[in-house]
């Protein structure tokens, strides 16, 4: 029927009430695709946290998920359901773009960067172990051919976009061994780019510059580890208003789901007053990975139409819309 069929994970807490406004504003727009709403609740497999065999059957059937917040179990005996996700379908490149939102004013405006974040490993291998009493140790682990993997895609994401710069972020001076080895994994592989610019950066460095002068990184795509990722992705959205605004894209060779990097926020669910634009803004992400620009273009234009102008945004952006108001106000620019 020329329909497309997406794997969508609504998540918790406000997950199903921002996924409703996904969905309305799909249909609104005529977006040739249809969801297949699948269960995440954790089973155990051999003792370890795993997802239902359903939900794994229809990603890997679909290619393509979308998902909203999964809360995290904190303690012993819980592995996230975020990373078992992520393992489980070997999606190894996470893709983080930040870019200002016109009519949110921050101290910054222009922000326009992109990182990607090695997605598999590093400090989130998950191996830790207690030597003695009151001495533990957890594994950073490193591997060549994860490293290949994501800098390879960062340098094709790169010349996707149309962004001639690519800066590997690391703190090889200090971690030797494990850094050292994702610096010159990228050396040998920016040899295959001749075109485009590679260079390196220390975090510290990054980090620092980041919130001085973000402009400087709007030419480039930034690509890390792991962990490096995750913190320097959440300093990056701080910067134009916080993770309400930012997209995500989990990249695997064979399925993608794309998130919103928020929390479930339980304090709000149910109340119609969270902001669906974090997983609006993947679902856009999830669109252009699919060959539907356009739509993505046009959804994406009556999305920042409404931030612009202020009427109906929601308590987050300092507005008094509830997620409702906001995503028919979407709704009435498509
Ligand atoms: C993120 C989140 C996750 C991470 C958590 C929820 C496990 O912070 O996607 O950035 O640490 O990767
Ligand atoms: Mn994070």
């Amino acid at each position: 029927n020329g329909n497309y069929t997406v794997t969508f994970i609504e998540g918790d807490g406000i997950g199903p009430e921002i996924s409703r406004s996904v969905k309305e504003i799909f249909s609104a727009a005529k977006v040739p695709i249809e969801w297949e709403t699948v269960d995440v609740t954790p089973i155990l497999k051999d003792g370890k946290t795993a997802i239902p065999d359903a939900a794994i059957q229809s990603v890997k059937k679909n290619y393509v998920a979308l998902k909203g917040p999964l809360a995290t179990p904190i303690g012993k005996g819980h592995v996230s359901l975020n990373l078992t996700l992520r393992r489980t379908f070997n999606l190894f490149a996470n893709v983080r773009p930040c870019r200002s939102v016109p009519g949110y004013k921050t101290p910054y405006d222009n922000v326009d960067t992109v990182l990607i974040r090695e997605n598999t490993e590093g400090e989130y291998s998950g191996i830790e172990h207690e030597v003695v009493d009151g001495v533990v140790q957890s594994i950073k682990l490193i591997t060549r051919k994860a490293s290949e993997r994501v800098l390879r895609f960062g340098f094709q994401y790169a010349e996707s976009i149309g962004k001639q710069h690519v800066r590997v972020v690391h703190k090889a001076t200090i971690m030797k061994m494990s850094d050292g080895l994702f610096v010159s994994t990228a050396r040998d592989v920016a040899k295959d780019f001749p075109q485009i610019e590679f260079d390196t950066e220390l975090l510290d460095n990054t980090c620092l510059k980041m919130v001085t002068d973000p402009k400087v990184y709007q030419p480039m795509v930034l690509v890390m580890p792991n962990l490096y990722g995750d913190i320097v992705s959440d300093m990056c959205a701080g910067l134009i208003g916080g993770l309400g605004l930012t997209p995500s894209a989990n990249i695997g060779d064979e399925c993608s789901i794309f998130e919103a990097v928020h929390g479930s926020a339980p304090d709000i669910a149910g109340k119609d007053l969270a902001n669906p634009t974090a997983l609006l803004l993947s679902s856009m992400m999830m669109l252009q990975h699919m060959g539907l620009g356009a739509h993505a273009d046009k959804i994406t234009k009556a999305i920042m139409d409404t931030l612009a102008e202020g009427k109906s945004i929601t308590g987050d952006l300092g507005g008094n819309a509830t997620n409702s108001q906001y995503a028919q106000a979407i709704i009435a620019k498509l």
